[in-house]
């Protein structure tokens, strides 16, 4: 009971209950009248797992989440979601990874790999190009075949031929103009006989339309599974238009799904996970995801003299573990930042609290996620600057599944930048620092206001642990590690995308109902991915504009230092060698980056583009260590649409390696020898739309 779904039993002939559920942030299984009422651990979303920039992390947490769901008998967990943050103001970007399809890609290799080392499945989701909720259910998205290759399908090709899946779930939108749970191209061409996939591929709960279409292409399972489909399917079988042969492959590999799962071996689940280690790993990982944007004139961490602290925002007081939707956790508690702050001994202004907590109201689930910031009078903030060592504020923004944010929800609100002004003012004319703390789901707007205060802490949403994570950083416990798995913009409009994305669209044709338009309303029916592959830091880098926070940034309360990379080829593979050294006061991690250039060839490329990332252990003051990158000439290649191919050209390549995709530390030369490698001609542009 609670959980999302499963895979009908036949008893006749053995086949038990097999129960899928809901992650990314955890065992999604939620209260049901009558039943036992079990909690779950909440996890960090998505995105800040992969702002850690570290597989062996992510690992972990996929390790743990998988244990909690296996004794909460759990067989696939619904888990990791990878669609690219193709625009910030996607409601669902904070359960996915990255604008970068090599770091969402080795993120979900990690989480596969620890999800499934507990012998129960994952189903890696939306497969594919699932980038906005406006209108999910049947968004027609318009997308080149270069752009599906080298953005939208990467992440998904790398997590299928790097670990083994168990499911896949098809995405509910089309893709240029055919349902994806229809689509033999994408599922059955491109997953399977491309790419070598195994497994069991299911819809989307309600995906799709035409049952036989789904079973024609390869989508083996349809969840939760309607009477019309199974019409369809009968039906089909009846008329000749669905061999039955092909309904027999398909039932084969649900088949082998069920016979693998802890259920079919009769597992006895306790129903008891240990939820006291569960809520250390969710408080400690989420401490190397978190991300430091800001740190002057020594704000972080806190010394010994803040002893008084004033704590603004009414988050700070209600803090956001997650986001809405599916992805959402049935968690036992959260954590909030006054929480962590008093675990630590840190005194908070009873008085301002007093104030916030008059105030405050739970966000009603569900509602616009507007944050109703409360306005601060000037003479509270003065008398909160002559009684307390420093301040800070939280400023907290929540979003979910079935709706995009709206356009407004991108910017501080009127009441925010009032607050960050007047607080900053005020403090700093008593000589006391302010920090601030983004406890969001995803990307916000930072370039206006981001001189003011003196620290700035991207905590985004945490899980359960997330106050006391955010308290072990300011006060120096955990040195923060985290990078910018994607770019924070100077503002909205920035994004190529942006010409291209429901952005306040009021229209939202509601989830159930099934529209044949693909054609008719702009960025409702259908969405055009005009954009191409210049999607994140491929945009803005080529175009060299300028950002508030670029991707792969964060600072670090020590420094590193990086040697001159060495460089080697080894068949096939580009191997750099660089050591990275700690050379601050306290012990460290760093993310090291490898970005690739291009010599100009017969395609336009991005600038430069991500092709491997390590992270080093923990460095003491002084200590050393060798990180080693590795890229296969294969993946230097681009998508050729005439040839149909993946073409690395000839030529010298710059292999450059970098604390972040604007801070470049050593690079070398690499001459690169030609190759091609074909492809099927598929997923090609609808008539009406090709160049
Ligand atoms: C939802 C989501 C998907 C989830 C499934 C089951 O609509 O799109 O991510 O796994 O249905 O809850």
């Amino acid at each position: 009971p609670g959980a999302a779904g499963r895979i009908n039993p036949v008893p006749r002939v053995g086949i038990p209950c097999v129960v899928l559920s809901d992650g990314p942030a955890g065992c999604g299984i939620l209260p049901v009248e009558g039943e036992e009422n079990y909690f779950c651990t909440h996890f960090p979303i998505e995105t800040l797992l992969s702002s850690t920039w570290d597989v062996d992390l992510v690992r972990n947490v996929g390790e743990v989440i998988g244990n909690e769901a296996k004794e909460y008998g759990v067989d696939v967990l619904l888990a990791p979601a990878i669609n690219i943050h193709r625009h910030p103001l996607c409601g669902r970007n904070f359960e996915y990874f990255s604008e970068d399809p090599l770091l969402a890609g080795k993120m979900a290799v990690a989480y596969v790999d620890g999800v499934q080392s507990n012998d129960i499945g994952t189903s890696v989701k939306h497969f594919a190009v699932n980038n906005q909720e406006t209108n999910r259910m049947n968004n027609n998205a318009i997308v080149s075949p270069r752009a599906l290759r080298e953005i939208y399908l990467k992440a998904f090709e790398i997590v299928v031929k790097e670990s083994q899946p168990w499911t896949i779930m098809s995405s509910y939108n089309r893709i240029n103009d055919v349902y994806a749970s229809e689509s033999p191209e994408l599922i059955t061409t491109i997953l399977r006989d491309e790419w070598g996939y195994k497994g069991t591929v299911m819809t989307d709960w309600w995906g799709g339309a035409d049952g036989a279409a789904q079973m024609i292409a390869g989508n083996d399972m349809i969840e939760p599974g309607t009477k019309e489909q199974a019409a369809h399917i009968i039906e089909g079988v009846k008329n000749g238009t669905l061999d039955e042969a092909v309904v027999d492959r398909n039932v084969r590999r649900i088949l082998e799904l069920v016979v693998r799962t802890p259920r079919f071996k009769g597992y006895k689940y306790s129903n008891n996970p240990d939820m006291k280690a569960h809520a250390t790993v969710t408080r400690q990982s989420a401490t190397e995801g978190m991300v430091l944007l800001k740190n002057e004139k020594q704000a972080l961490p806190l010394s010994p003299k803040d002893k008084n602290i004033a704590l603004f925002g009414g988050v700070s007081y209600n803090f956001f573990s997650g986001g809405t939707g599916s992805g959402d956790i049935h968690r036992p508690y959260v954590v909030s930042l006054l929480d962590g702050l008093k675990n630590q001994q840190i005194v908070v202004d009873d008085n301002i609290k007093a104030i916030y907590q008059a105030y405050n109201r739970p966000q009603e689930q569900g509602e616009q996620m507007r944050i109703n910031e409360m306005p601060m009078d000037t003479a509270i903030i003065k008398y909160a600057a002559k009684n307390n060592d420093m301040a800070i504020i939280t400023f907290g923004r929540i979003s979910g599944e079935y709706i995009d944010r709206i356009s407004s929800d991108f910017f501080l609100s009127d009441t925010e930048r009032e607050l960050v002004k007047n607080v900053t003012r005020i403090f700093h004319e008593a000589n006391k620092k302010v920090v601030v703390v983004l406890n969001v789901g995803g990307v916000i707007e930072t370039q206006s206001w981001k001189e003011m205060p003196d620290a700035i802490l991207l905590s985004w949403q945490a899980g359960q642990e997330g106050g006391n994570s955010v308290a072990d950083i300011l006060t120096g416990h955990a040195n923060p590690s985290g990078k910018l798995p994607m770019t924070f913009p100077v503002t909205l409009s920035d994004h190529w995308s942006s010409l291209n994305f429901p952005i306040d669209q009021k229209i939202d044709r509601r989830w159930s109902v099934k529209t044949g338009l693909t054609h008719e309303t702009k960025n409702v029916d259908y969405t055009i991915y005009d954009e191409g592959v210049y999607v994140g830091y491929r945009w803005f880098d080529t175009q060299n504009l300028q950002v508030s926070y670029p991707f792969g940034y964060g600072l670090s309360y020590t420094t590193f230092e990086y040697s001159k990379p060495s460089v080697k080829q080894d068949n096939g593979k580009v191997i750099v060698e660089v050591t990275v050294k700690n050379t601050g006061k306290v012990a460290g991690k760093e993310a090291v980056q490898l970005y690739v250039e291009a010599p100009a060839g017969k395609l336009d490329k991005p600038v430069h583009e991500l092709k491997a990332f390590d992270k080093t252990k923990m460095l003491q003051p002084g200590e050393s260590q060798v990180i080693t990158l590795a890229v296969h000439t294969d993946d230097l290649a681009s998508f050729d649409e005439q040839t149909s191919a993946w073409v690395t050209d000839g030529g010298k390549y710059k292999f450059v390696v970098a604390a972040s995709s604007r801070d470049p530390r050593g690079d070398v030369m690499v001459d690169i020898s030609p190759s091609t490698r074909k492809v099927n001609n598929v997923l090609n542009l609808p008539a009406a739309f090709k160049k």
